[in-house]
């Protein structure tokens, strides 16, 4: 019984240790795509929370976008504008095709790891 107990308590603290790594390694993440939204030029068309410039606001595009769409969407923009409604039709909206961007498939889920945070604050 008492070796049970130990087990159990060992894998509770593991379990703790592996959650926490998870929470930091998200938090890296989105400060890292937070540095690359202005790096890569896309505060140039995009605000979050601060209004339509360009294209839109993507203040809780996570919340109407999944993170399929938006892993395609920041991969193969051109592509997207071809195959998929959602995307033509905020092309319509906007007048004009975000241009195709340059990111690596990690460029492309820090980014969207910075949606995902500032979509969990409430400003
Ligand atoms: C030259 C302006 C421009 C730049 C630079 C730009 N975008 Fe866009 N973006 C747009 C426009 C315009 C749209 C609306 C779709 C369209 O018209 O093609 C859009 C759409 C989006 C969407 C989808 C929004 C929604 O409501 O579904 C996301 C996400 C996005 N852009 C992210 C980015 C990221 C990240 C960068 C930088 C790596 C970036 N954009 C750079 C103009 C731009």
């Amino acid at each position: 019984m008492k070796r049970i107990a130990i087990a159990v308590s060992i894998l509770v603290s593991l379990a703790t240790v592996v959650y926490a790594a998870g929470i930091q390694n998200t938090q890296a993440l989105a400060k890292k795509g937070s540095a690359l939204f202005a790096t890569k030029g896309c505060t140039a068309c995009h605000t979050i929370g601060k209004g339509k410039l360009v294209g839109p606001d993507l203040k809780g595009v996570t919340k109407t976008r999944t993170t399929k769409w938006l892993t395609d969407w920041l991969q193969d923009t051109s592509k997207m504008l071809k195959t998929d409604k959602t995307a033509q039709s905020l092309e319509k909206e906007y007048g004009l095709p975000m241009p195709k961007q340059d990111l690596t498939p990690q460029e492309v889920k820090e980014l969207i790891s910075f949606f995902e945070a500032s979509d969990q604050t409430k400003k």
